[in-house]
């Protein structure tokens, strides 16, 4: 099979690559480096099965070169930050809602068999109620979840209106090696950075506000059954563990796995404007559909991540 993977050199679309190069597909990774980086594909690159397209998916001369042959599309490419998000609302909405329209409209016009589109656990806003099921009204705060809302209603009209197959995975928040940890990058790989060079972990507010985590394994397996699955699912699909952990807890864990108990405390910070405080999710639609559940329980993933970390640095995990 021919896949195209958007933000191919970014956290997960990496890992995507990886497998499927692995497993002998035909990959073709298009990304524009915004925040993804080389280091995250350097090792697949001499790979005769995988050819890296910089480009952006906003330039539909590009796409249209490259979807002609295509049979699958993983759409990952998006500008992901929130933080980034207030400053830069422009380009947050060009790149996630009309990137994820030219990508589309190409999917459509060469009748690609699947696009994988990735959605976002932040088009929730802060639970109303828990756990989140696909159900839950979307009520973002901020224009990364608005974009990821608008992204997901475009992707649900092209299935409805012209029958595209377009898969909507929900993730809750991801980690593991590749993620940034500088810069705008997630909080796992940031706290885990600062606290291996015997920095205290900066928490924004009382540091109660829960996240819901998913080792990047279990995503990959996530989207790898959506990929072989033969029917279509065209409404959001939630992946996450179903368990909450508060980002103060988070931080004093990764302090304790470490080995940094007594020498680091976190740091206390005013909270950030629009944080969402709650996210868990229900992923029983995953479960029963899919037989998904996550294996890799936080404890034991931050513990493999951190030794990883120690001896690679976040965006290095050669495995091929
Ligand atoms: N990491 C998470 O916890 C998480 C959770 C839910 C959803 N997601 C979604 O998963 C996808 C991948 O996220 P990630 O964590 O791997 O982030 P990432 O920043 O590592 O990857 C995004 C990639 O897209 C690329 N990109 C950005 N704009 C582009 C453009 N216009 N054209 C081509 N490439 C472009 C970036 O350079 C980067 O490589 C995103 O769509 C994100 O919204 C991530």
């Amino acid at each position: 099979m021919k896949l195209l993977i958007t933000g191919g050199a970014g956290f997960i679309g990496s890992s995507l690559c990886e497998k499927y190069v692995k497993e002998g597909h035909t990959v073709i990774c298009m990304d524009n480096f915004l925040s993804g980086s080389l280091t995250n594909i350097k090792h697949l690159l001499d790979f005769q099965n995988f050819k890296l397209v910089k480009g952006d998916i906003r330039n539909s001369d590009l796409l249209d070169r490259v979807v002609k042959d295509v049979d699958f599309i993983f759409n990952l490419a998006a500008q992901i930050h929130v933080d980034r998000s207030y400053v830069e609302p422009k380009l947050t909405f060009d790149i996630n809602i009309m990137g994820t329209q030219n990508v589309l409209e190409m999917a459509r016009l060469y009748d690609v068999k699947k696009i994988i589109h990735a959605s976002s656990s932040e088009v929730y806003g802060s639970a109303m109620n828990v756990p989140i099921d696909e159900n839950h009204p979307l009520n973002a705060p901020h224009p990364y979840g608005a974009s990821k809302i608008a992204a997901d209603r475009l992707c649900y009209a092209y299935a409805k209106t012209y029958g595209l197959n377009v898969v909507i995975p929900r993730m809750f928040n991801v980690y593991g090696p590749r993620q940034k940890s500088v810069g705008y990058g997630g909080v796992i790989s940031i706290f885990t950075r600062r606290i291996l060079s015997n920095f205290p972990p900066i928490v924004y507010g009382d540091g109660l506000q829960t996240r819901d985590y998913t080792h990047i394994d279990d995503v990959v397996r996530a989207y790898d059954l959506l990929f072989k699955y033969n029917k279509k699912l065209p409404e959001p699909i939630n992946f996450g563990s179903g368990k909450e952990i508060s980002i103060l807890d988070l931080a004093n864990l990764i302090i304790e796995l470490s080995g940094k108990k007594g020498s680091l405390k976190p740091v206390n910070v005013s909270p950030r404007i629009g944080e969402v405080d709650r996210l868990i999710a229900n992923a029983g639609k995953a479960n029963e559909i899919l037989e998904w559940t996550p294996k890799i329980g936080i404890k034991e993933g931050l513990n493999t991540f951190i030794q990883q970390y120690k001896y690679f640095g976040s965006e290095e995990r050669i495995t091929l």
